[in-house]
Order: C-alpha cells, then structure tokens, then sequence
C-alpha cells in the first residue's frame, strides 16, 4: 500500500508517495482501506512544519498528513463490537477525545499533526476513533465532516444557537460553508462575506440570506449592523483571526457570541481590544475542532437534515500536491477532496 509523508517541511513540495506494508489491526482496531480525504487550512501549515506556537500539537517530522477521511473497514482486530467488515466510517480528528472538556491527552491526539494522520490508502485505527459514515454520503462527501464540518457543528451548538436568531460567517471556506448549511438547518439567518462576487452568487444558491462583499465593503462590520437594523449579530464564525476579529467584535450585538476558530489574517500574537467584549459583555469561546461525540451528532444532523456537503473539487491519490496548491490559492468554495 501507498501512504504520504512529509519527511523534510520544506513546503508542499515535501509531501512524497512512499510503499509500505499494509498494517494489520491490533485488539480494539479496525483496518480501513480509505477512499477519500479532504483538505483543511490547517493541513497547509504541516508541510512547512506545523503551526508555531502549538508545541504538544504538532509532532516533529516523519508525519503522514491530514485528518480527514472515510473509508470502508476491512479486517477488525480482536474485541471490537462496534464495527465489521463493510461498514463505511469517517476518522475523528482527535483520536482520544471522547466527550465533554478537551483532556490534555485528547489534545494530543489530533490526526496529521500530533499523531500520524490518515493520507493513506490502508489506515489502522482504535475503532472509537471512527464513526459510521451517514448512510446518504459517498465517501468523498462523508470526508469533509471530521474538522471543518465538526468544528462550524460545536461553535453553533456550543454557543446555543437557535432558530430566528442570525450568524455572521467570514469568507466562504471549508469552516464558513459548513456554517451556512448548519446555520441554515438550524432555522438561523445567515449572513456571510467574501471577496469575490461569484462565490457569494454561490452563498446565496446554498441558502445565505444576506451577503456582504469584503472588498467592495473593507467595513463589513458596519454592514452587518445595518443588516440587523443596528442591533448586531448573535453569533460569529470567527475564522480571519487577528486581522477580522476587531470587526467581528464591532459587528456582535449585546451578549452575542464570537467563536474564536481561525487564523487566516494578521499577527496571531496580536492582542485586540478587550473593551469590546467587556461593555458588550461579550460571550469569547475558543473553538478546537470537537469530540468524537460531537462527529457523531454532526453525522446525525448531516442525515436527517439532508445535507450535502459542498465539494470544490475533487483531486486523484496520485495528485495530492495539486490539490494542496489549489487549496493555497484560496479559489475553492467549501471543501477540496482528494478520491481514490
Ligand atoms: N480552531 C479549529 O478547530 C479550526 C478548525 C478548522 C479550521 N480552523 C481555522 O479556520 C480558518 C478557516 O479554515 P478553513 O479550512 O475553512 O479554510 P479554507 O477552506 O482554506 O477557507 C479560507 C477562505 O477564507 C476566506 N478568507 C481568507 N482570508 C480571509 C480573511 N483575511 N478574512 C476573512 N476571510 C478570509 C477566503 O474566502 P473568500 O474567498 O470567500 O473571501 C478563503 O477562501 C483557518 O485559519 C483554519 O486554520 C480552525
């Protein structure tokens, strides 16, 4: 079997095939011939080293890359009684976080980063680290749920979000996508920026109710005032970071939520203001992807409420390094998949 690696982070250049021996299941395991993965921002950051500054999270090289993936279960090791052969499952992204408040070891355990991840065409894994895949997906769907779908997933539910109420979501990424189609499902209004028009024509095919163009609009914030008659918005995806977060403040209403997510702008080492949240009382919520709980309601949201996750584009095993320079240019909307 074939699996890749990043052996020097020298860029995305550094990620290469190698051949190895298909790994056999341990007790409590299950063997999975993986059929597809998906891209996430964070997945940018492995090849050139992992993210500076997480230092339990990211393992020093010989990494296998990514979180992301489904596939179908081949062989299960002595014990295990929640999968067989034929089941089709999804990874969960931190293999040893179950439920409820992230434990140290659960932190250490994320997929691509602290342990070896899953861009692999055969994956050995502890059968609690997988959930069954929501019967209505095709594999290349069904990976696009372990990071960015769990993470848009316990930043809404976690902030108690509720019908009628709105949710700002910046830029139309993996994380942003997934916060429209559950914010939709979950009877919110949603309103989202971007810089380029034809994806918000996109947003607003996939439901967006109202769209702000970041470029057109540099104070989106103002916008997003106006938008809710100057009360301001319940709930932000906060993906941009540094650079947005400043406006995500602005753009709350009193007592709304900020989910803290991304990086994507500015100096992360950068303090803003805390005087927003303090005279808006402000609700900040630091959001790390989610627990193996958390995939499994995500899994169950994603079926009952029929959706389909939205794939840019789907990328060959044997073309990886293209599909993470497609990922870099940032002209995806939603999710890019790699399919074997
Ligand atoms: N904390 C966690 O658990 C967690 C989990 C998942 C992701 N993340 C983080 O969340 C961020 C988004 O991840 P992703 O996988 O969704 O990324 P992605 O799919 O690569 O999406 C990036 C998109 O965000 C928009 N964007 C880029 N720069 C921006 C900026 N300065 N301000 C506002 N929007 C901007 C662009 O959309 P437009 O072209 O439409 O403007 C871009 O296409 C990343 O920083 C990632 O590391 C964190």
């Amino acid at each position: 079997m074939r699996r890749y690696e990043i052996r020097e982070p020298k860029g995305i250049a550094s990620l290469q095939l190698v051949e190895l021996e298909s790994p056999r299941p341990g007790p409590g395991q299950v063997l999975l011939d993986m059929k597809a993965w998906s891209l996430n921002y964070r997945d940018l950051a492995m090849p050139r080293g992992g993210y500076p500054g997480n230092d339990k999270v990211v393992r020093s090289p010989p990494l296998v890359p990514l979180s992301d993936g489904a596939g179908e279960v081949l062989a299960v090791g002595p014990g295990v009684k929640e999968f067989a052969p034929g089941d089709r499952v999804v990874t969960s992204f931190f293999q040893d976080w179950d439920d409820g408040e992230i434990t140290a070891e659960g932190k250490a355990s994320a997929l691509g980063g602290s342990i070896d991840g899953v861009l692999s065409e055969r994956v050995v894994l502890n059968a609690r680290g997988c959930v069954a895949a929501p019967p209505s997906l095709t594999f290349d769907q069904a990976a696009t749920l372990p990071c960015a779908g769990v993470t848009a997933w316990a930043a809404l539910t976690e902030a108690g979000a509720r019908a009628g109420q709105n949710v700002l979501l910046l830029g139309t990424g993996g994380v942003s996508i997934f916060g429209l189609q559950l914010g939709k499902l979950m009877g919110l209004r949603v309103i989202i920026t971007s810089g380029s028009r034809e994806k918000l024509e996109r947003a607003r095919q996939l439901g967006a109710d109202d769209t702000i163009n970041s470029q057109e609009q540099p104070e989106w914030d103002a916008r997003a005032l106006q938008l809710t008659a100057g009360v301001g918005v319940d709930h932000v995806l906060e993906v941009g970071g540094a650079g947005t977060l400043e406006r995500s403040l602005r753009a709350c209403r009193l007592g709304g939520n900020v989910s803290l997510i991304g990086v994507l702008s500015g100096n992360p080492e950068q303090n803003p203001s805390p005087l927003h949240v303090m005279w808006k009382r402000l609700m900040l919520r630091g959001i790390y992807v989610g627990s193996h709980r958390q995939l499994e309601e995500l899994c169950r949201a994603v079926e009952v409420g029929h959706i389909v996750p939205v794939i840019d584009r789907v990328f060959p095993f044997d073309a990886v390094q293209d599909a993470y320079r497609y990922l870099k240019s940032g002209q995806h909307l939603g999710k890019v998949v790699i399919s074997r």
